[in-house]
């Protein structure tokens, strides 16, 4: 049986920490962080997602604040926004949740955040720093992914990590980070996607296996080899009886592959919170590098 890499229980002492720092922040007669969150439309996940993170900086101690848009919004009127909030002394972080409708450009979206502002780690400057290991806002579920390995010292020196999925979100930055210098890293990285024939000729040869694909229980426990790392980013809502009327199932078949694995994320409970840990850790980063360096 493999261990479980518990996701809620690292993002937990994640969210002390950073409640911790902000108390001695507040008790320096300092004023705490502020995230805003931008979200258009109605998507029902994206609005999930939003209140989560609202929620998560309730919990953290931070000033939070949601900006809505109907889905008709115009690319200017959001673009007018974002400018503000870039302006804005008050605000050291904002998202702008994904997806975006259609009439807009979700590039020139990114592409007119400041880099400084830019918690999600979007923005082509900071993915650009990132790749060239320079100091920067690391994406949340990457990094998420990044610190739950390190937390559990998982060994990824000279291992073999197969990704499957190249989003820009999560499998392509990953792809970078676990192949950089340092730890978690140091590995060799195989990116596939949609166009690799036979996924699981590279996933049974992998030492890390992490899914970024959205399709539920995709990997199954004969597609990975004995003691293999599996991470799972796949979160797909499927309907149920449930209150919700739907759960959340991953790209990993847990059943199968806990039995194979050394060591498993589940779903719920494993990636999906410490994404949400790290979006609280980016922007107290980039409220302490615009307020303490003024
Ligand atoms: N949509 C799905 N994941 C994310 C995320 O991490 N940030 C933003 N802004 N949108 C998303």
């Amino acid at each position: 049986m493999a261990q479980i890499l518990d996701g809620l229980k690292i993002s937990k002492e994640i969210k002390t920490e950073i409640r911790y720092d902000v108390e001695k922040i507040v008790e320096g007669k300092r004023r705490p962080p502020h995230l805003v969150a931008i979200l258009v439309g109605q998507n029902g996940a994206s609005i999930a997602y939003v209140n989560n993170k609202i929620k998560d900086c309730r919990e953290v101690g931070f000033k939070s604040s949601l900006v809505k848009f109907p889905s008709t919004v115009s690319e200017a009127e959001l673009l007018e926004k974002i400018n503000e909030l870039n302006l804005s002394k008050d605000v050291d972080g904002f998202i702008v949740q994904l997806p975006l409708p259609p009439q807009i450009d979700q590039e020139k979206i990114i592409m007119a955040i400041d880099p400084r502002k830019d918690v999600d780690g979007f923005h082509p400057e900071n993915f650009g720093k990132m790749a060239l290991e320079m100091d920067t806002f690391l994406p949340a579920t990457p990094f998420g992914i990044l610190t739950l390995l390190e937390r559990y010292q998982i060994d990824t020196k000279g291992k073999h990590c197969v990704i499957i999925g190249r989003s820009r979100i999560v499998g392509k930055p990953m792809s970078i980070l676990m192949g950089r210098k340092d730890f978690p890293g140091n590995s060799t990285v195989t990116l596939t996607h949609s166009y690799t024939p036979h996924i699981e000729e590279f996933t049974k040869n992998a030492d890390i296996v992490i899914t970024a694909l959205g399709d539920p229980n995709f990997l199954k426990g004969d597609m990975i080899k004995q003691g293999a790392i599996v991470i799972d980013v796949g979160i797909t809502r499927i309907e149920d009886q449930s209150d919700k009327g739907y759960k959340l199932v991953g790209d990993v078949d847990f059943e199968s592959c806990k039995e194979i694995a050394g060591a498993i994320t589940p779903v719920p409970g494993g990636v999906g919170p410490m994404t949400r840990a790290m979006l609280m850790k980016n922007t107290l980063l980039a409220y302490k590098t615009s307020v303490y360096n003024d």
